[in-house]
């Protein structure tokens, strides 16, 4: 993302929690403010002076004992994010949202980041919301994870049917629709999924991943929903435990869209799903 507002010709300037500068080694001439979402106060002070934010922050498991909720991360943190930025006197905001977002969403997740989005809406600011699809590149923590399963395991274990689908897109076209739309007026006040062109199953990713790797043929085990849902709940905080039961509820819908405004609005021309997953890959 940040490499992408550079190549627009932006200045870029990143909150910064304590403890996660390291993520920003090599990035050199940016500005730095060390902050965190969940804490208001001070926040207007640091976005004072920028023509846009760029609200990125969101969590895929919550952590409790870090007071990491989805409530309080995603909720709460837009809404402080929203104030700042008004009372700084900034008018242009992109937000980052989530495919499936919607109202009456079965898991947490999306719950909270239409509620964050219902903010986002009622700011008064001249906003932006992406929703993407499950974001793919190198090193990421989906396809890369699931080729290293891949490449280690002789049979994938598949939670469910694998048959929800899913319209992967790749990162670059993330970041890219992000910096354009800062400079954008027409994209203010829209809403677009940021999706790629294939909708695959999760037992059709397999196969393009294990494609991907060198495996002619990938083995498949199915581990049926209902024993995974009890022992997600019991195991979900141990680190390592696979999957929570939020992203089952997740993972039994389809994550899918329509990615033609997204495409055609900043000009993208997604790759087809093989061959995306086949660069990143290489
Ligand atoms: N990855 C996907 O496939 C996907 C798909 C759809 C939507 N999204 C959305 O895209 C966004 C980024 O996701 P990601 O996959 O790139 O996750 P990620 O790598 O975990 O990035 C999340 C970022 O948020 C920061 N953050 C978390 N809590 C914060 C706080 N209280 N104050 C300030 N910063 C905080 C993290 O900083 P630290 O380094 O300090 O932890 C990290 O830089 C999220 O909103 C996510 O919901 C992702």
């Amino acid at each position: 993302m940040i490499q992408a507002l550079r190549a627009e010709g932006h200045i870029v300037r990143c909150l910064v929690r304590r403890g996660s500068e390291r993520d920003l080694q090599g990035l050199g001439a940016i500005e730095r403010i060390e902050g965190d979402v969940l804490v208001r106060g001070g926040l207007d002070a640091d976005i004072s002076g920028c023509d846009a934010v760029v609200h990125l922050v969101g969590i895929i498991r919550e952590q409790p004992a870090l007071n990491a909720t989805f409530e309080r991360v995603h909720v709460q943190g837009t809404m402080n994010v929203l104030d700042a930025t008004v009372e700084a006197g900034v008018r242009r905001y992109v937000h980052m949202s989530a495919l499936g977002t919607r109202p009456g969403a079965r898991s947490r997740y999306h719950q909270t980041k239409w509620a964050a989005e219902e903010a986002v809406r009622s700011s008064g600011l001249a906003w932006t919301i992406f929703r993407p699809s499950i974001i793919y590149g190198r090193g990421d923590g989906f396809v890369t994870m699931l080729a290293r399963m891949l490449r280690r395991l002789p049979v994938v274990p598949v939670i469910g049917s694998g048959r929800a689908r899913l319209q992967p897109v790749p990162v670059e076209h993330v970041a890219e629709a992000f910096a354009r739309s800062v400079r954008m007026a027409t994209t203010e006040k829209q809403t677009f999924d940021a999706a790629g062109c294939d909708a695959v199953t999760m037992l059709e990713l397999l196969d393009i991943v294990g494609a991907a790797v060198g495996r002619r043929r990938v083995r498949k085990v199915h581990v049926p929903l209902g024993a995974m849902r009890p022992l997600a709940r019991l195991l979900h905080r141990l680190p390592g435990f696979p999957v929570t039961p939020d992203q089952l509820r997740m993972l039994e819908e389809d994550n899918t869209g329509d990615p033609k405004p997204f495409l055609s609005t900043f000009g993208l021309t997604p790759p087809a799903l093989a061959a995306g997953i086949g660069h990143i890959l290489a």
